[in-house]
């Protein structure tokens, strides 16, 4: 049993103290004050609330151990107070197959510390060319993605999202028309282009870390419209960086950061529900990879161990948003899109608790990284909100 002391957790939209009793996997009592002699958690001046569902990551296991593993993937969800991940399937063998899935599964079993729901990809290789073997896996998975380059092939997309909504499987798109590229029309064009599609087809359609405001105008109307099939997320790094800050690599991801116009909208998007949720895009690479020329070095920045801090300090804080609202787009909806099991602060719920130090501002540090990567543009800024303690079924899994 686990006793966590004088912290406070959200009801109502509302910080409320209690204390909360934990036995075996699941949150057995919660109450104003409780006294038990079992290990105990003092949780004074903290948030406690239910771990973070980032359904963004690239954890690189199997194929590019050197960048991340799920061993240490795992370990930096946890410090970041991320209690669900799904990991990205630009991975080597490619989670196009029932077999490659069961062998990033048994890595997952073995070494993940953190709940963890892989996606397949949507074509063979994330080639573009074949569709993966989506008939023999669609239980095995909750969703598809060719994360990390866009389907341009529209013909196996459509084939794709008939798949998809047959299995009820979530499609996740990286929105990326190749003409285009990275500029902010390569993201706008695919959006809306797919947005069509999405509306034709009618499968469960989710646009990964969105950034332009043409994007987020084109899913806005189809929302408005009653197509509640699709739905966006969007990255902590395009919602508090813009492009003026670009210093180096570690500031190098793709969607790139944009003008801050984009970035008012990103965030527009965020309060008025536009987008239900933020995932980290977490993307770690080596730091040889990284200190290549700009142009040369690879996308991709650490997410996963700030997302909630930077959540916390620039929009729960500042009262940008709601506390129910931040359960909403950390937690809930994640859950509710993904189809992945909840969890909540609540009697009988699961234990996957953050523990959130949100009284003392903390300047993040390198030495601090638990990521395999060093790639952060956030070393040496200060947020609140990092995590004390995060527990997984009921085991602390990170202890500051
Ligand atoms: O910045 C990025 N990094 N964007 C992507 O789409 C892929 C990712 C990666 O795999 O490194
Ligand atoms: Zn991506």
């Amino acid at each position: 049993m686990i006793l966590i002391k004088n912290g406070s957790i959200i009801r109502d939209n509302e910080l409320v103290k209690r204390d909360i009793l934990i036995d075996g996997d699941i949150i057995a009592k919660i109450a104003p004050s409780i006294e038990a002699n079992v290990e105990t958690i003092d949780a004074t001046g903290c948030l406690v609330m239910p771990g973070a569902v980032d359904v963004h990551v690239h954890f690189r296991e199997p194929g590019f151990e050197k960048k991340e593993t799920i061993y240490t993937g795992s370990r930096a969800a946890a410090k970041g107070g991320v209690t669900t991940v799904m990991p990205m399937p630009n991975l080597n063998p490619c989670p196009d197959n029932v077999e490659a899935i069961e062998l990033q599964k048994k890595i997952i079993d073995k070494d993940s510390i953190v709940r963890a729901f892989p996606y397949a990809s949507v074509s063979v290789g994330e080639g573009d060319e074949k569709l993966s073997d989506i008939d023999n896996f669609h239980q095995m998975v909750t969703a598809i993605t060719d994360d990390g380059r866009g389907v341009n092939n529209i013909e196996l997309l459509k084939e794709a999202m008939r798949l998809a909504k047959k299995y009820d499987l979530v499609i996740a798109s990286h929105a990326e028309d190749l003409v285009d590229g990275y500029k902010p029309q390569g993201e706008y064009v695919a959006v809306r282009r797919e947005v069509e599609l999405a509306k034709e087809i009618g499968c469960k359609y989710h646009f990964c870390h969105m950034s332009t405001k043409e994007s987020f105008e084109a899913i806005r109307k189809a929302q408005q419209e009653g197509y509640t099939n699709i739905t966006c997320e969007v990255a902590p790094h395009h919602l508090i960086l813009n492009e003026t800050m670009i210093k180096d690599a570690n500031w190098k991801m793709n969607p790139p950061l944009r003008s801050e116009e984009n970035r008012l909208e990103t965030i527009k998007a965020l309060l008025d529900g536009t987008a239900c949720m933020v995932a980290s895009d977490h993307a770690p690479h080596t730091e040889e990879e990284k200190s290549r020329e700009y142009d040369k070095c690879p996308n991709g920045i650490l997410g996963v161990e700030t997302m909630l801090p930077i959540i916390y300090t620039y929009f729960v804080r500042t009262k940008k948003i709601s506390l129910d609202r931040f359960l909403d787009i950390m937690v809930n909806n994640p859950c509710k899109v993904f189809k992945l099991p909840k969890h909540s602060i609540s009697v009988a719920s699961v234990a996957d608790i953050a523990i959130l130090d949100i009284e003392h501002e903390h300047t993040y540090t390198k030495e601090e990284i638990v990521s395999k990567g060093k790639n952060s543009p956030y070393i040496g800024m200060s947020f609140y909100g990092f995590p004390k303690y995060t527990l997984v079924n009921g085991q602390i899994v990170y202890k500051q």
